[in-house]
This record gives structure tokens, C-alpha cells and sequence, in this order.
């Protein structure tokens, strides 16, 4: 099924997120249809980071309705968000991995938060390891890594879990060339897979380099939203 025929899995309606007076997002409406790839574009300070952030609820919206894989966020009770991030896979610019734990704890964490038993635990964390090529690094510690291998790391743990929706902020923002090649080929092979992806960038190689919509924002406004026109 093409992305298009599918229900939304993601709707914002009217979406206001307020900094004291000023908006960083400002009467934002959009659908995000299932399995859908999008690359969230536009200027610094133009409001992807915030968007991001108010779909996993790292930011509640000040005003509008902000709808999940069919959970409204705006009611969501904080004792609620593990389960929301449970369908979620998250990949941030800085990587925020933990600098104390290994690459297979890193990883792990994700399935021991969500009660997984031991074992699937360790084959799971294993086979995902293994596809982002970080097998035989599992017991270095973050800081030992290159900037490409953690964030090879970042998103071994963003998919550990099976999620329904890939939020990835500048996932090659600081990578050379092969390592974002690598990084991308991964966010590529989970919407392959029927997953839902969103990945703020400036970057217009990255852009053009995947068919995908495009959603661009400019000082809080919703600018642009079209196909890529590699996109049939
Ligand atoms: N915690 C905060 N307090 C006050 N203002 C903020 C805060 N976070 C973001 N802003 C402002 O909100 C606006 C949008 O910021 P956001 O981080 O979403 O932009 P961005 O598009 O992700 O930019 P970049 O490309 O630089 O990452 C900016 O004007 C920013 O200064
Ligand atoms: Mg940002």
C-alpha cells in the first residue's frame, strides 16, 4: 500500500508551542500518514526541534490538539508518556547516550524499561547491534567511540524496541559523509520495513537523496509541505 492510502499517524491541529511571548510554532496543521517518510526542512531557530519534541511530549503544545498512533497528547497524563515512547524511536543530534554504561547496556535499557525478559532481551540487543555494525564494540563505554559509531549506538537503541514512528533530530548532523550514508541506510531499511519516519535536517543532499515528503518551516510557520519530486 502506497503511504498515501493509509490513515494518519500523525495529525496536529492548530499547534501553538509559546517561549514567553514568542512562538516557535504557530497555528501548525498537518497529516502524517502511516509508513510515511518525511524530512521536516527550514532555517535555525525555525521550530524542528520543537516539533519534534511535541510529538514525543518532551514539549506539551500551548495550544491545539497533537495526535500520536491514535493517543491525544495534549490529555496525556504524565504516568501515560513510557507507553507513548514505547512506540517511538528517538535519535537526537547530541546522541544522548550514557557515558557510564556500555553500548550493549545503552541499548539495552529500552527493553529492560519495557519488562522484556532477559533473554529475548540479550538475543534482541545482539541482532541489532550486529545491523548497525557495532557488535564487537558492545562493552566499550560512549566516550571511547567515534562520533559515527555512537551514533550507530543512538540508533540501535531508537529501534531496539520494534517502534511504529522513527523521530530522528539531525541524525547526520555531525557525521563525515560514509558515517551519515550509514545512518541514513538504517532510517532507509526501517521504512522499508513499514515504519513511519520523520527526520528533521537542513541538510539538502540529505533531502534529495531519499524520496520522501517534505515539511518546511520558517520562524514557527508551516512553508511548505510537498513531495520530493524524487517521489513518484
Ligand atoms: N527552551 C527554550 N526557551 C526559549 N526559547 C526556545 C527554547 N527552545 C527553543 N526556543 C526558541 O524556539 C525557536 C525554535 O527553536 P528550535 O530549536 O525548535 O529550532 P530548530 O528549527 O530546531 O533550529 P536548529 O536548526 O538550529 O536546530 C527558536 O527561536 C528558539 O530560540
Ligand atoms: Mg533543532
Amino acid at each position: 500500500m502506497q503511504a498515501a492510502d493509509q490513515p494518519a499517524i500523525i495529525r496536529l491541529f492548530r499547534v501553538t508551542r509559546r517561549y514567553g511571548a514568542a512562538k516557535a510554532l504557530d497555528e501548525i496543521s498537518l497529516e502524517i500518514p502511516a509508513s510515511a517518510f518525511v524530512f521536516i526542512t527550514g532555517p535555525s531557530g525555525a521550530g524542528k526541534t520543537t516539533l519534534l519534541k511535541l510529538l514525543y511530549l518532551g514539549l506539551r503544545a500551548s495550544e491545539g490538539q497533537v495526535i500520536v498512533d491514535g493517543m491525544n497528547l495534549a490529555r496525556m497524563d504524565r504516568h501515560r508518556i513510557p507507553m507513548l515512547r514505547r512506540r517511538l524511536g528517538i535519535i537526537f543530534q547530541d546522541y544522548k547516550l550514557i557515558a557510564t554504561r556500555s553500548v550493549y547496556e545503552n541499548v539495552a535499557l529500552v527493553l529492560e524499561a519495557a519488562g522484556a525478559p532477559r533473554r529475548a532481551i540479550a538475543a534482541r540487543v545482539n541482532t541489532v547491534l550486529r545491523t548497525v555494525g557495532m557488535e564487537e564494540r558492545r562493552d566499550a563505554l560512549p566516550p571511547s567511540l567515534s562520533g559515527g559509531e555512537q551514533q550507530r549506538v543512538a540508533v540501535a537503541r531508537a529501534l531496539v524496541g520494534e517502534p511504529r514512528i522513527l523521530l530522528a533530530d539531525e541524525p547526520t548532523g555531525s557525521l563525515d559523509s560514509a558515517s551519515a550514508a550509514v545512518v541514513m541506510n538504517l532510517i532507509t531499511r526501517f521504512h522499508q520495513r513499514g515504519g513511519t519516519v520523520l527526520v528533521a535536517t537542513h541538510d539538502h543532499h540529505l533531502i534529495r537523496s531519499v524520496p520522501a515528503r517534505v515539511i518546511r518551516l520558517e520562524a514557527g510557520r508551516l512553508a511548505e509541505f510537498h513531495h520530493n519530486p524524487l517521489n513518484p
